[in-house]
């Protein structure tokens, strides 16, 4: 048995500590592993790459991903899904594992169902925003880092009793600025699954004012508005300092928490441990705290919802 693995899209933390898990428990059963460099465009362009145990040695603590990854806006072209399968048949590939978020989903999907790819998927984005798992690799230590921003912003905006737009990542979705904001205290969280009303926003800064607070943070994900756009609406509406700061790709990258090192870990040796029981096709996460195989075909077309009583529950707390 000759196992693939790959990461693609965003890189998050923890996919070292997957790929590190599936190597070795590929080893552990016997099989060998092929790396498969720069995600999808690698699976195209014949980038293979053989490992061993010790390939993957002290990986476990790094961001980033040692296999590298991309975008490949090709790899939705059927010609070129034509080609990878090729390239694996070329290379003796049995199975593949491939770690990533939604854009690896599609891929995955695609080359399971249209082209009948023995393949799991790992569940790794910072964006947490997949169906079929509760958590992303990832995603715990991108809401720490973002956190930790977070918290040396507020000592700004306390210092200079200034307003304060903070600007996080999440794509499309709010899962990361709902987490960040209300683990840091936010006055206001604003998602792309809420529309924003601008004239509450406004009352409740000035409400906050009058109530004689200091500062306000209002954690603004990406899908919902730039930072300084908004920051400058509201400086011209209430005529209050405010600045719009964008926490970025800082909070993509660094060393995994504990949570994302285990996860991945677990996530890495059940896709693994599937595979040698020829069991494919399947997302790899976790589920209402215990670790989940869920059909990829189920998952197609599906959203993830989001939990709005944390944000009603932000709410009332940030009077
Ligand atoms: O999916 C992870 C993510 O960091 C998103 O939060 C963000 O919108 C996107 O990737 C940025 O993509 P890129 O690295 O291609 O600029």
């Amino acid at each position: 048995m000759r196992i693939g693995v790959l990461t693609s899209g965003g890189d998050a933390p923890g996919m070292n500590a997957a790929i590190r898990a599936v190597v070795r428990s590929a080893i552990y059963y016997g099989a060998s592993v092929v790396g498969i460099r720069r995600g999808y465009l690698g699976l195209m362009e014949g980038l293979f790459v053989p490992l061993d145990s010790h390939s993957v040695g002290g990986i476990i603590n790094r961001g980033g991903t040692i296999l590298e990854t991309a975008r490949a806006e090709d790899f939705k072209r059927k010609e070129m899904q034509k080609l990878a399968v090729e390239n694996l048949e070329k290379n003796d590939i049995d199975a593949l594992i491939v770690i990533g978020g939604n854009g690896t989903f599609k891929g995955a999907l695609a080359l399971h169902k249209e082209w009948g790819v023995p393949l799991n998927q790992v569940a790794s984005t910072i964006d947490n925003d997949l169906p079929g798992t509760d958590v992303t690799v990832g995603f715990d230590t991108a809401v720490n880092t973002a956190l930790e921003i977070i918290d040396r912003i507020r000592d700004t905006a306390v210092s200079f009793e200034r307003i304060f737009v903070v600007e996080v990542m999440g794509r499309d979705r709010g899962f990361i600025a709902l987490e960040v904001g209300i683990a840091g205290g936010a006055e206001y969280i604003i998602i792309p699954e809420v529309p924003l009303e601008f004239g509450k926003l406004v009352r409740k800064i000035e409400e906050g004012k009058m109530k004689g607070k200091r500062s306000c943070v209002i954690v603004l994900a990406e899908g919902a508005g730039k930072a300084e756009e908004l920051a400058k609406r509201i400086r011209e509406e209430t005529g209050l300092e405010t600045r719009g700061s964008v926490v970025g790709y800082a909070q993509r990258g660094g060393c995994p928490t504990a949570k994302d090192r285990v996860l991945a870990t677990v996530f890495g040796a059940e896709a693994v441990r599937l595979a040698m029981e020829g069991k494919y096709g399947y997302l790899i996460g976790m589920r209402e705290g215990k670790v989940s195989a869920v059909p990829l075909k189920e998952l197609e077309g599906k959203t993830k919802e989001i939990d709005l009583t944390k944000l009603q529950i932000a709410g009332i707390l940030s009077i």
